[in-house]
């Protein structure tokens, strides 16, 4: 279980603090998202989580213990938003290896497999394959380590429905075995895969409410209980 406690950020350039109060609990097999406006600070949450930065104020807990910054790097598999943009290796089994570097071919075919891209030659070069492809494999260059915490910056953004739903998929299966953070600001088309949303507005969460202009009321997003004790 992910904790974070009272997390509090004012970068000495920001004329406002980016997350004043941001608490929550997060549990392996329990996906959660966090929705906002553009400049609400969503990236940043995901990198003080991510022990790129280091929050002023509050903890972040794993299971009980508190982590510094390298303890959470470690911890976490961080994909950006627009991971495909920053492929550095001529083909996949280099730009896995980036990753790691001693990585035996066998894990490589293993994290293929995982991300479902076991059918593509590790030799394919990466901006040859397809929008969604390339995000399971920016997921796969994280899964090599086996990270407890995935979090995950617009998965979606700029991929077409049907890649979309196929990303969504992968998703849900991951979270089964893993603490899974999404932020989006699209966070109805995780309806189905993803049941607490919260809000980042001015530094604080918020229960996310079902929209009321969602079509598919049978699946909408639910909010978190008040006293959830998760
Ligand atoms: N180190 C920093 N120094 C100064 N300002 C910062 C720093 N880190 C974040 N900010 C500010 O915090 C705010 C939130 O930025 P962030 O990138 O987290 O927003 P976001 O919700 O991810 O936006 P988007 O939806 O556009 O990706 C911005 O105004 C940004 O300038
Ligand atoms: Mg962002």
């Amino acid at each position: 279980m992910l904790e974070l406690r009272n997390l509090h950020y004012h970068p000495a350039t920001a004329r406002e603090p980016v997350l004043r109060s941001v608490s929550l609990q997060l549990a392996v097999g329990e996906p959660q998202l966090v929705a906002g406006r553009s400049g609400s600070g969503k990236t940043t949450l995901l990198e003080l989580i991510g022990g790129l930065a280091d929050p002023d104020g509050g903890e972040i807990l794993w299971n009980g213990e508190r982590l510094d910054g390298r303890q959470r790097r470690w911890l976490c598999g961080l994909v950006f938003q627009f991971p495909e943009r920053h492929f550095l290796g001529l083909n996949v089994a280099q730009e896995l290896r980036l990753g790691q570097r001693r990585l035996g071919s066998d894990r490589v075919d293993q994290v293929l497999r995982q991300v479902g891209l076991a059918a593509i030659s590790p030799q394919q070069a990466p901006e040859r394959l397809s929008g969604g492809q390339q995000r399971r494999l920016a997921l796969a260059v994280q899964l090599l380590r086996d990270p407890k915490v995935l979090l995950l910056d617009e998965p979606t953004a700029g991929l077409d429905w049907t890649v979309r739903d196929e990303v969504l998929q992968l998703l849900a299966s991951l979270a089964q075995e893993r603490a899974l953070l999404v932020v989006t600001h699209e966070p109805e088309l995780f309806e189905g895969v993803i049941k607490t949303g919260w809000f980042l507005e001015q530094g604080l969460l918020r229960p996310l409410t079902p929209l009321p202009a969602t079509p598919r009321p049978a699946a909408s997003i639910r909010t978190m209980p008040a006293e959830g004790g998760r």
